[in-house]
């Protein structure tokens, strides 16, 4: 309680122009010295911003990585050792898993370098710099564009600076829209691709809980894994090849670029202790307006539960009775269930907590600004109009495209799969080049090969044929692909015929019949195949969507940006931070309990007491190996407890973060690593369209937790020798 009033006290001396609640927000690092430094150093932080963020020296940003275009990862040794979560890597531990060598199910180690698990499509990408370049893509940009002129002049202008900036470099260069393309920002990256499997927890430590905990607090998950990043010898980015060495800080240096690796804590976190996160949020929509909010509560996320509970029922059904397609199906079904029960918890969340009034308040005080000058009315006065009526359009729409998305794309494989892998095999016959054919063959192979790999015909089979019939019994005729008619004139209406013979003859669902098809392609024979005939004709709907909603999206681009542009000329005193949009932030907060409902208090750690008082024998989600229950019974801990004696599994704090932040490191004032964040708590699920102070926590696994895990259970102490652990 002290240091919560100390800060205020202080925040107030130091009469800060930007009065932003310490919790909330998502920080764009190169600002962080102007907006940020003060109150972080008033909450504790003992660093400076150039400290953090430096495109002069290396800084704590050079430990952070994109880790595979979703999660965040962190270096964390001298030697490219990256730790990430669980459930980041889980599609990479299923890749190496099998019935007879199930890493999944009993967690893998490599115990020397050679053992480490080469991941082709894994990279990591590390930020060299970012910059504000919105002056230069709006400088075409005048008020009387239209929307279509308006994106016309941002993209050759977004072109014109890639072209340059990427000259004499490798980097990957991203320009990204900010304030919903009120600004732009570029960011520099640099990708390095062979990034190996190193250590994972058997999924009873890495997803203990299962869907059951999943977004909930009290949490005892030891949600992490642990991998390398390697490069060519001579310290360069390079695809996998067996003379690749570990990135180290002598390399990067030899190739003028920076290196950091977080120092990895011991001494744990206490209630209001500071703390800070970096990482990579993928989205969020804290501008989201009522309208918006009315259309997900009542058709978007109703529908996408209700489909994911038939998908979810049938994928457990096939993964149940059969240990080999629970290994195939494991990461699919992570996947669904995840955001499965994430629109249930938003939905329950803004309606509890009256999100939709609360964004009627702001558009009522909107709609006063814009009406209180002549100038502002005419830039402002028609914006939420222009949302009203753009959503009383897609209103209409919204329902069919949502299972346009839900079913048609990502309901089956099939349908996707013979999308893709039509497109590389037109790719590779319509191309001369003896080379560049063969090179289109091989990843036509390759593709295929991944594809079957994970795919099981029956359970596939059984979900085109239920998601459909679903698809054409509740939405209505005129939004059906167009393919449902083939289906009413040739198989009666019934996609259960229509799948039992799309699932018997295309060359699509059966891995014999595809490789036997590609080995003499025939068009004619292309053009009648069943999966062919369904997936152009999803495709074909799901790519008119843009233009079918065309007028709309502009009048809701329109409407979004000068909605938002209104609101900080509105409130000039405050700092507002952007969307989430997958660019790299930093967000900090305290560590701190908080209370779920009345009289209900939930304290801010939970420990390995609380792993066994959940532990139930045989279940698939609360079961834990032999090794850990001994290590309990025994309260081997080593160094790795508390002053109690406890060992602490996960803690909760304030910090703002969402997903895409998983993985990401959780720093202390000291800028040392005390644990990686993976999770959200139930009762503020609807925290990406509202930041609730006093109940949204980020859930985090104690680094020590993580440490004991390595060292006590799986022994890999030669990992935790190569760390470099502080007090
Ligand atoms: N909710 C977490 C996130 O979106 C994922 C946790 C994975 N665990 C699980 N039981 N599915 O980052």
């Amino acid at each position: 309680m002290f240091k919560r009033i100390l800060v205020v006290t202080l925040a107030i001396f130091m009469a800060s122009p930007t009065i932003v609640k310490a919790d909330e927000g998502m920080w764009l690092p190169m600002f962080i010295k102007r907006l940020n430094e003060v109150d972080m150093q008033a909450a504790g932080l003992q660093l400076t911003a150039e400290e953090l963020y430096s495109i002069n020296q290396s800084s704590l940003k050079d430990a952070i990585v994109v880790f595979g275009g979703f999660c965040t990862g962190e270096v964390i040794s001298e030697e490219g050792l990256l730790l990430t979560n669980h459930h980041c890597a889980y599609n990479a531990i299923q890749s190496h898993s099998s019935v007879e060598n199930d890493y999944l199910t009993d967690g893998f180690w490599a115990m020397n370098r050679s053992d480490e698990l080469a991941n082709p499509d894994l990279y990591v990408d590390f930020l060299i710099r970012m910059e504000d370049v919105s002056d230069r893509v709006l400088e075409e940009v005048s008020d009387d564009l239209s929307e279509a002129e308006r994106e016309k002049a941002i993209q050759k202008a977004i072109k014109a600076i890639k072209e340059e900036v990427s000259k004499d470099n490798d980097y990957i260069v991203n320009i990204k829209s900010f304030y919903e393309g009120n600004e732009f920002y570029m960011f520099l990256y640099e990708r390095f691709q062979d990034i190996r499997l190193v250590g994972a927890p058997p999924s009873s430590v890495g997803k203990y809980g299962g869907d059951t905990d999943n977004w909930m607090w009290p949490r005892h998950t030891g949600d992490f894994t642990l991998l390398r990043i390697y490069s060519a010898p001579d310290g360069t980015p390079a695809s996998f090849a067996a003379e690749n060495v570990p990135l180290t800080k002598e390399l990067r240096e030899k190739n003028d670029a920076f290196y950091h690796h977080l120092p990895v804590s011991l001494e744990g976190v206490s209630n209001e202790d500071f703390t800070m996160i970096w990482g990579y949020p993928g989205s969020t929509d804290r501008y989201l307006t009522s309208w918006g909010v009315r259309q997900l509560l009542d058709i978007k996320a109703p529908t996408i539960v209700d489909i994911r509970d038939l998908k979810l029922d049938i994928m457990n059904k096939h993964m149940d009775a059969d240990p080999k397609v629970r290994i195939q199906y494991a990461s699919k079904h992570a996947r669904t269930a995840n955001y499965w029960k994430y629109f249930i918890g938003q939905s329950k969340g803004l309606k509890r907590l009256g999100v939709y009034e609360k964004k009627q308040e702001i558009e009522k005080d909107f709609q006063v600004f814009a009406n209180a000058s002549k100038a502002n009315q005419s830039k402002y006065g028609a914006a939420l109009g222009l949302i009203e009526e753009a959503y009383g359009k897609t209103n209409e729409t919204e329902r069919g495209a949502t299972f346009l998305a839900e079913v048609g794309i990502r309901g089956t494989d099939a349908v996707l799969f013979t999308y893709r892998a039509h497109r590389m095999m037109k790719k590779w016959m319509d191309t001369e080049d003896p080379e560049s054919k063969s090179v289109a063959l091989e990843e036509l192979n390759s593709f295929a090969e991944a594809h079957f790999k994970n795919y099981n015909a029956a359970l596939d089979q059984e979900q085109f044929a239920q998601l459909f019939t679903k698809y054409q019994a509740e939405v209505s005729p005129d939004q059906h692909p167009s393919f449902f008619a083939y289906v009413d004139k040739k198989f009666k209406g019934s996609f259960d015929k229509y799948a039992a013979k799309m699932y018997t003859k295309s060359y699509f669902t059966d891995e014999g019949r595809f490789y036997a098809f590609i080995a003499s392609p025939n068009a004619k024979k292309l053009a009648k195949d069943l999966a062919y005939v369904a997936s152009s004709s999803v495709l074909q709907s799901y790519f008119g969507l843009g233009s079918l909603n065309a007028e709309a999206n502009e009048k809701l681009g329109k409407g979004n940006r000068l909605f938002i542009d209104g609101l900080r000329k509105m409130n000039p005193d405050k700092t507002f931070y952007p969307n989430a949009n997958f660019s790299m932030r930093t967000t900090f907060g305290s560590v701190g309990d908080y209370v779920p409902a009345d009289a209900v208090h939930y304290d801010c750690v939970t420990t390995l007491d609380g792993v066994m008082e959940k532990y139930v024998p045989g279940d698939h989600e609360f079961d834990l190996p032999q090794r850990m229950i001994d290590l309990h019974k025994a309260k081997d801990y080593g160094p790795y407890a508390d002053e109690n004696g406890d060992l602490i599994v996960n803690f909760i704090h304030n910090t703002d973060i969402t997903g895409g932040n998983s993985g990401s490191p959780v720093i202390n004032a000291k800028g040392h690593l005390v644990g990686t964040a993976f999770d959200g708590n139930w009762e503020a699920m609807s925290g990406d369209i509202a930041f609730e102070p006093e109940l949204q926590r980020t859930i985090s696994c104690d680094i020590r937790y993580v440490l004991f895990i390595i060292d006590k259970y799986a022994g890999a102490t030669h990992l935790i020798e190569e760390m470099d652990l502080v007090y």
